[in-house]
């Protein structure tokens, strides 16, 4: 089959992650980068290879010689840059979160539906050894019934972190902030693991950082729709970082993932599996780890890094366009297209609403 011919949209922070994740793959081949700021379309196309420049997506996306087009820009600009590739014939992938509105989530997936274009929403997290191995898990029942989720995000971002984008700590850009920006890989885990939310009450202040709309505190109590209940905590406050962390307990046995690593898992029958159970049982991620804990805007601006030299940053980002190169190869639906990239973002926004109106926000 012929390789998938990529363009990628924005050289910042995770932009080159996804051209080595790109180049890594046989089925891919990335043919064009653009940025708005010349300079950084041009380092990564020198890095990487790529023989074509572009200074905005709009040049990108009337290129005919690219089939799919990846979105690594601010997130409040996804939708109206991913509706217009996907109307101009591309695939499109676009970075978390998927947007920062249900209306722009929604256009979204409407265009998805018209145009029969592939849209993925990176969330690499689902591809960690240790999130497939608790998903097989909680499926195969042997969780049990889910009592309790509790998922904690303590990380810490510099004031200079958010000094560095004009669009970073904004609502209309960023959408929110250790929730919308940070804390949303690991909502996402949390619901794709235990299930819908139905209803959250939560608290959010901006307390750590100066010159930010958004929070860099949120807790939130959460009911899902199965019945368990639930505890979330995210923050970009909390000075030097701990690994993010997703505890399971259901009625046969408990599960906690920290660090993208399965910190435990141990069931009432006997059974306990480590990390290392975990990712021989996820074979489909390649050897070497996905702990992706570190971003590597952080790592640049010198806040802390919570690097594993064992384990390298891109694997994870790898296997979902691995997913999405055969959703394209085969006419399927990539893991997460637009219904499921939206999930996360409407948890995200109903705890915000909460901590506005003081009430409960139901789903
Ligand atoms: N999956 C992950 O682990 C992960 C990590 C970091 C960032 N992200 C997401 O990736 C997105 C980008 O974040 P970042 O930290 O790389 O931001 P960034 O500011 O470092 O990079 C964004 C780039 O987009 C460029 N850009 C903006 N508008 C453009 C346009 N119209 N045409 C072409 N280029 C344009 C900017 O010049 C900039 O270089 C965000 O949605 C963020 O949430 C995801």
């Amino acid at each position: 089959m012929k390789p998938v011919r990529f363009g990628i949209v924005g050289c910042g922070a995770i932009g080159p992650t996804h051209a080595g994740a790109l180049k890594q793959l046989e089925e891919a081949q990335l043919v064009a980068v653009a940025d708005t700021v010349p300079e950084r379309a041009r380092t990564m196309a020198e890095k990487f290879g790529v023989g074509k420049i572009y200074s905005s997506d709009h040049q990108l996306i009337q290129d005919p010689t690219i089939d799919a087009v990846i979105f690594a820009t601010p997130s409040g600009m996804h939708a109206q840059q991913a509706v217009q590739a996907m109307q101009s014939g591309k695939h499109v992938v676009v970075e978390k979160p998927m947007d920062v509105t249900l209306e722009a989530c929604d256009r979204m997936i409407e265009s998805e539906r018209k145009t029969g274009r592939k849209l993925a929403i990176i969330s690499q997290h689902r591809w960690d050894h240790a999130s497939i191995f608790v998903k097989n898990s909680i499926d195969s029942g042997q969780l049990g019934k889910l009592i309790l989720v509790d998922m904690s995000v303590k990380w810490w971002r510099t004031q200079q972190y958010y000094d560095s984008g004009d669009w970073r700590g904004t609502y209309r850009w960023d959408g929110g902030g250790a929730l919308m920006n940070q804390g949303v890989h690991t909502v996402d885990l949390m619901q794709w693991l235990a299930g819908p939310v139905e209803s959250v009450f939560a608290r959010c202040a901006t307390a750590g950082h100066d010159r930010i709309e958004v929070e860099d505190v949120a807790v939130a109590t959460l009911r899902f729709k199965n019945g368990a209940i639930g505890n979330l905590l995210a923050t970009t406050a909390a000075y030097n970082g701990q690994p993010a962390r997703l505890d399971l307990y259901g009625t046969e046995g408990s599960a906690i993932i920290e660090g993208d690593r399965l910190k435990m898992f141990r069931l009432k029958n006997g059974t306990e599996v480590t990390a290392e159970g975990a990712s021989q049982h996820a074979v489909s991620v390649a050897m070497g780890g996905t702990a992706s804990v570190k971003d590597e805007t952080a790592r640049r601006l010198g806040a802390v890094s919570q690097q594993d030299p064992g384990t390298i940053w891109g694997d994870a980002h790898r296997e979902q366009l691995r997913d999405f190169i055969r959703a394209i190869q085969t006419d399927s639906l990539p893991l997460i297209h637009g219904v499921e990239g939206r999930k996360p973002v409407e948890i995200i926004l109903a705890i915000y609403e909460s901590a506005r109106t003081g009430k409960e926000v139901r789903l």
